[in-house]
């Protein structure tokens, strides 16, 4: 029996935009920068296998344990950058809370060549605020952030490594459009964005 290690986060709380875009009768879903694994065991239950990908050995250590038994889930300790993965190898991809340690134009290039025609992928991601508008957006968030400080089982996943966004809110979104035509952009309360997309 696998154990599941539950908790709930600003990223967390967008599992349910990733989950909900997998495409029907997915055989293969791809986690970019996985962490400890906790969405790709969500996705096993809805997708034929799912793959986890980070380039932390601890993370892939710890989401290999905490997967254990979970037959149709596995783990691949690389940098996406530099890894070979088989071009639209993949019904669906994913990244969340990622793709801001990375060189944002290769990364969805990258994320986007692995997407089979008719899949899809989906972005849940940090950016930075810039204009007055974006610290205005920005403070809706707080109450809303204050209210679930105390929420049962709020944190983060021990030594999972984080880092500050570079770029703006604008800037990430003109730049999934150019990269992703048809791309949906969403900005949510909690100070994350998705980017949900399905490949022509
Ligand atoms: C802030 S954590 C998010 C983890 C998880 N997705 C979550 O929502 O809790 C970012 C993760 O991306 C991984 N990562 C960063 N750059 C990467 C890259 N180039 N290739 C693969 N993984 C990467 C880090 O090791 C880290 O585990």
């Amino acid at each position: 029996m696998a154990r599941m290690a539950e908790y709930w986060n600003h990223n967390v709380a967008y599992h349910p935009v990733v989950l909900d875009a997998v495409p029907a009768g997915c055989a293969a879903a791809l986690d970019i920068g996985c962490g400890d694994g906790l969405l790709v065991r969500k996705l096993a239950a809805r997708a034929g296998r799912v793959t986890g990908l980070d380039r932390s050995a601890p993370m892939i250590d710890l989401a290999r344990r905490l997967s254990a038994g979970i037959g149709n889930t596995s783990f691949v300790e690389a940098d996406l950058l530099a890894h070979d993965l088989p071009a639209g190898g993949y019904d669906f991809v994913c990244a969340v809370a990622t793709v801001h340690h990375m060189d944002f134009t290769r990364a969805v290039t990258e994320m986007a060549r692995l997407v089979r025609p008719g899949g899809r992928l989906a972005i849940v991601g940090l950016a930075r605020n810039h204009t007055p508008l974006d610290w205005l957006i920005s403070g809706f968030g707080v109450p809303v952030a204050q209210a679930n400080r105390l929420r049962p089982g709020r944190g983060d996943p021990a030594d999972v490594p984080m880092m500050d966004p570079d770029m703006s809110w604008g800037q990430v979104r003109a730049e999934a459009d150019r990269l992703l035509p048809g791309a949906r952009f969403r900005r949510h309360l909690l100070w994350r964005y998705s980017v949900l997309w399905t490949k022509h």
